[in-house]
């Protein structure tokens, strides 16, 4: 049998539960779609809020999940519980080739173990990387998917080393990165249509992008140690603003200082939009460091480690923690290279992963 036949007869489950994932398959959907594979969706509902989720479908014009489960909040390990159910159904029903997930997020781990426990090969979109902390869940969600996970697509030289270190060699494939093929393709679009600086009164570098919505950073003496390190310097503060991060600045009577704006979550275009023309990011998010540093813009991180040492490395990112004179500190200077060598792949890395899904075959 051909190649062409034997793709058009494979079919990829992906599963996707929040806002990272929803960004990482675009870019996959597409290539699967001009490839002729079969790709059926499935959303956790680990996100559920419309900023969260919906306006990810509208804005990227994703093809609508075929199942979504109820899952909600809850604490991680019974949030991950709660979905195992609903995909072991979904792969019994659609008989899947293999089942794709993307990062590191309770949907990740419940999308690849629920896979594995039935014997369909799990292929990792993000493989490889380590914040070496295994506080924090997403650590253990990595560490747990990458074991299981038959093909494993690494970002980075420095991923495929975490894995070989861990044993892990066949099946991994260093393919780049596929938040950089939507960064490169949205971000352009996104400066020219969206009216968010204008919408917000800002000029481009005349602004910081703020984002925080860690466990670890949503402690009331966290969120009051940030606070303290934004104050040092009153300088237009964006800060589209998690739900729980917002109910815990509520709940902690957390006063943030004036010059800071909460604002609803964004979507996709808008937050490119101001993020690409920020004088500085300051974040504890993983996406937003790289996307920082495709975009020009010197990250502050609001963390002890990264999992994207490269862009430390590079001098346009610097990890702070929540230390406050840390923090004001790097605001006030914040990391910027001479150069910006290219990281994290050529804004190809779905073809690539399309590619070798091809090669898995019909089982
Ligand atoms: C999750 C991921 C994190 C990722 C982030 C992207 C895990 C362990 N964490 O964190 O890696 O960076 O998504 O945004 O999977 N909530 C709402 N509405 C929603 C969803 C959540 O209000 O639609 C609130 C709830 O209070 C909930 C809290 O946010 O308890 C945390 O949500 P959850 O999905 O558990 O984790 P995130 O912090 O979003």
């Amino acid at each position: 049998m051909g190649r062409i036949d034997s793709l058009a007869l494979m079919r990829v489950l992906s599963v996707v539960g929040n806002r990272p994932q929803f960004v990482k398959s675009a870019p996959l959907s597409e290539a699967l779609r001009t490839t002729g594979i079969d790709e059926v969706v499935l959303h956790t509902g680990q996100h559920y809020d419309p900023e969260l989720s919906q306006v990810f479908f509208d804005e990227l014009e994703l093809a609508l999940p075929k199942y979504t489960l109820e899952t909600g909040s809850a604490s991680h390990a019974r949030q991950t519980a709660l979905m195992l159910p609903g995909v072991e159904d979904a792969i019994l029903a659609e008989q899947p080739d293999v089942v794709l997930v993307y990062g590191d997020t309770n949907s990740t781990l419940a999308g690849g173990l629920a896979a594995a426990k039935l014997h369909v090969p799990v292929a990792h979109v993000e493989a490889g990387l380590r914040s070496f902390d295994r506080r924090m869940p997403e650590e253990v969600n990595r560490v747990l998917v990458d074991a299981l996970s038959s093909a494993l697509f690494a970002p980075s030289d420095v991923a495929v080393a975490n894995l070989r270190r861990e044993g892990i060699v066949e099946g991994v494939r260093q393919v780049g990165d596929v938040m950089a093929d939507a960064s490169r393709r949205i971000a352009p679009l996104a400066r020219e249509r969206s009216t968010a600086l204008a919408d917000a009164g800002v000029e481009p570098g005349g602004y910081v992008v703020l984002t925080l919505h860690r466990d670890s950073n949503t402690t009331p003496d966290a969120l009051r140690s940030v606070a303290a390190g934004l104050a040092a310097r009153a300088e237009p503060t964006l800060f589209p603003t998690h739900p729980r991060t917002r109910a815990a600045l509520e709940a902690g009577g957390i006063e943030l200082p004036a010059h800071v704006r909460v604002m609803p979550p964004l979507g996709y275009l808008d937050f490119a939009a101001l993020a690409s023309q920020a004088r500085v990011i300051a974040t504890d998010s993983g996406g937003l460091q790289k996307e920082a540093y495709w975009y020009g813009v010197p990250c502050v991180t609001l963390r002890d480690t990264s999992e994207w040492v490269e862009t430390l490395e590079a001098g346009w990112n610097v990890l702070v923690g929540t230390d406050s004179a840390a923090i004001a500190a790097a605001l006030a200077d914040p990391p910027r290279a001479a150069e910006r060598p290219e990281l994290y792949g050529d804004g190809h890395a779905a073809e690539r992963i399309v590619e070798h899904l091809g090669t898995m075959g019909r089982r």
